[in-house]
């Protein structure tokens, strides 16, 4: 599926330099958060969401048939408040999964697709692109429920500790780690706060609004990407698509969300 990109007055956002004095930044940043609100009737994402649902209502693949079965937690069909239940862990793969790799299951076993070419693709292909409407369309089912994910189950449990040593390991060549950059309040790069991820107040801000409508890249992003794009950030290698490690750092996010409502689709600088 093509993507025409959707254009939005940026004046906002580009007309902003990196460094600005502080008073400024505030002013910026205010502005920023009106323009947020002024789209929040009109928010550009809505037309993922439908897409999304496009896609998930659609026969495709070699078996010819839809997502509509797919299993996302909540029984299969049930997509209503199903997101705001992930990461969770699915019997049939003996695994913790978060929206985007379930779809991928739900892909390979009910549609027959060879998702090798859906994890490999760069972001921005429009294999990419179909994953972040569907899971675009899957979080919008769950708008104003709030997040509830279970650390009940061993391998749960587990996928949080993971996530939690991954958000605190440091390394590469700045020696950095998630929570240099995310690991307190009132840290601010690129007139962006920076929500302090390890606790309920910042994951419930940051883990209710993606997928977000990214107003300066024109683009869909979901939280595969969001994370992905905060490894480069970071110097890490390059994390494989639906991965654990992306996996576990969202099970670490979402569980420390737990009871903030989800917001989706977020809108973002
Ligand atoms: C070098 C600093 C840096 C590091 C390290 C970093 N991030 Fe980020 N992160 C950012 C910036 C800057 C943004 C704001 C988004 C933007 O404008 O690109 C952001 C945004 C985010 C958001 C969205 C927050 C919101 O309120 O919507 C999440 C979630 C996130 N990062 C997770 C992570 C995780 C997980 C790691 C570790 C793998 C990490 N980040 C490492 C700089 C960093």
């Amino acid at each position: 599926m093509r993507w025409r990109k959707i254009l939005v007055p940026l004046a906002v956002a580009t007309a902003l330099g990196a460094v600005v004095a502080r008073a400024e930044e505030d002013k910026s940043a205010q502005s920023i958060e009106q323009y947020r609100e002024a789209l929040k009737d009109g928010n550009p994402a809505e037309l993922y969401e439908s897409s999304g649902e496009e896609l998930w209502k659609k026969p495709a693949g070699p078996k010819n048939v839809s997502l509509e079965k797919c299993d996302l937690g909540l029984g299969a069909g049930v997509v209503k408040g199903a997101y705001a239940q992930l990461p969770r862990y699915f019997k049939d793969t003996d695994k913790v999964q978060d929206a985007e790799s379930r779809v991928l299951t739900c892909m390979s076993t009910l549609q027959g697709v060879d998702v090798a070419k859906y994890v490999n693709a760069s972001f921005g292909t429009p294999e990419k692109d179909d994953l972040n409407a569907i899971a675009t369309y899957i979080s919008g089912q769950s708008k104003g429920v709030p997040v509830k994910v279970s650390l009940a189950l061993p391998k749960e449990q587990q996928m949080y500790d993971l996530g939690k040593r991954m958000f605190y390991y440091q390394g590469g060549s700045h020696d950095f780690s998630c929570a240099t950059c995310h690991g307190e309040e009132g840290r601010r790069i690129r007139l962006q706060d920076l929500p302090a991820l390890a606790t309920k107040k910042g994951a419930g801000s940051a883990w209710t609004s993606w997928p977000a409508y990214r107003v300066s890249a024109g683009q869909m992003w979901g939280m595969q990407w969001r994370i992905n794009d905060c490894f480069r950030q970071q110097r890490f290698p390059e994390p494989v698509y639906a991965s654990d490690v992306t996996i576990a750092l969202s099970m670490f996010m979402a569980a420390n969300a737990n009871g903030a409502l989800m917001d989706t689709p977020g809108i973002k600088r």
